[in-house]
């Protein structure tokens, strides 16, 4: 079998954990590097929680690095309200006495993307800063990839505000350096978007079963998706960010429809919406001044959510 080489780029946060621990385990994929960024809490500890969450999935070869601590041009924010103060839900499974590499993300996935005999499959589950300076810095290890996979953006609503979703809405520009840079290199995009986040959920009974597992990742996996229920108040909760991963290993799960996308940069209500166009360009469209965006990417708009649910549940819970 030939496993899909893959690297994330996270900022660990509940769901970022859900993902990497789909990521770690799931026996098709092959987790080649990881590296962080500021977004959900600070770099610092998202990169903490990184390297604990593959150090209890017994990952603890994959390298892990510290990336941006801050967005292009905006100042950092946080989402502590809905991830807890150490960015994992604070159940107290963030230990470890692991260091990162010691090369900035930007050099662990230059060097990644340049010594791959295969293409890699990039998943960001966070803002993409890292990637844009990547894609700047380096712009030829962009020929390394084979297809992007991001969490981020929406056709319809946002969350961070009514227009923009939390990964996009954090650092926008980064987004639409990413998204030219992948149309200037013919990679695939595919955005798995808040349009189909909310789809895949585990109840609190399936959760609390993998919580009472002996296995220390299964319970984690559990507890995370359990915080979630008691935080929203609900007997289900979203895998989040482990979509993501899902629609690389299972892209059956997921439909696409291959759309022009830009990224809001001013905007007085609307900076950092991914403007989705979903007109009929065989219309007469000769009032518009702005013509087709350039990036054309696969944006997901249904998914099977039990399928996807399921493929997590039996992952984690192996
Ligand atoms: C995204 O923002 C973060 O809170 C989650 O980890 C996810 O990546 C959803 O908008
Ligand atoms: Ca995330």
């Amino acid at each position: 079998m030939q496993r899909i080489p893959v690297v994330m780029d996270v900022d660990t946060g509940v769901d970022d954990a859900c993902a990497l621990l789909l990521a770690a385990q799931h026996p098709e994929l092959d987790l080649r590097a990881v590296t962080c960024v500021g977004g959900n809490t600070d770099v610092d500890q998202v990169t903490r929680n990184t390297l604990a969450v593959l150090d209890i999935a017994g990952r603890p070869e994959i390298p892990v690095a510290r990336g941006a601590a801050r967005p292009l041009i905006e100042r950092a924010v946080h989402a502590r309200h809905v991830h807890g103060d150490d960015g994992m839900g604070d159940l107290g499974w963030v230990q470890t006495d692991r260091e990162p590499d010691r090369r900035h993300a930007v050099e662990l996935l230059h060097n990644v993307l340049t010594t791959s005999p295969d293409p890699i499959t990039l998943v960001p589950t966070a803002p993409m800063t890292n990637l844009a300076l990547l894609a700047r810095t380096y712009p030829d290890a962009m020929r390394g990839l084979g297809r992007i996979v991001f969490m981020g953006g929406a056709a319809h609503r946002g969350n961070a505000t009514a227009s923009a979703e939390f990964n996009v809405f954090h650092d926008p520009e980064a987004t639409a350096i990413v998204l030219d840079a992948a149309t200037e290199f013919g990679i695939p995009v595919t955005m798995y978007g808040l349009d189909v986040f909310y789809a895949p959920t585990v109840t609190r009974a399936q959760a609390k079963r993998l919580a009472a597992s002996v296995s220390p990742a299964t319970r984690l996996a559990g507890e995370l998706v359990e915080f979630q229920c008691d935080r929203f108040e609900s007997e289900q909760a979203t895998i989040g960010d482990a979509g993501a991963v899902c629609v690389v290993a299972d892209p059956e799960g997921v439909a696409t429809t291959s759309l022009p996308v830009r990224v809001e940069l001013a905007g007085t209500w609307s900076r950092g919406r991914t403007v989705v166009d979903v007109r009929d360009w065989s219309g007469d469209l000769a009032h518009d001044p702005h013509g087709r965006a350039d990036a054309v990417i696969d944006v997901a708009l249904e998914v099977d959510g039990p399928r996807y649910a399921d493929l997590w549940l039996r992952t984690v819970g192996r």
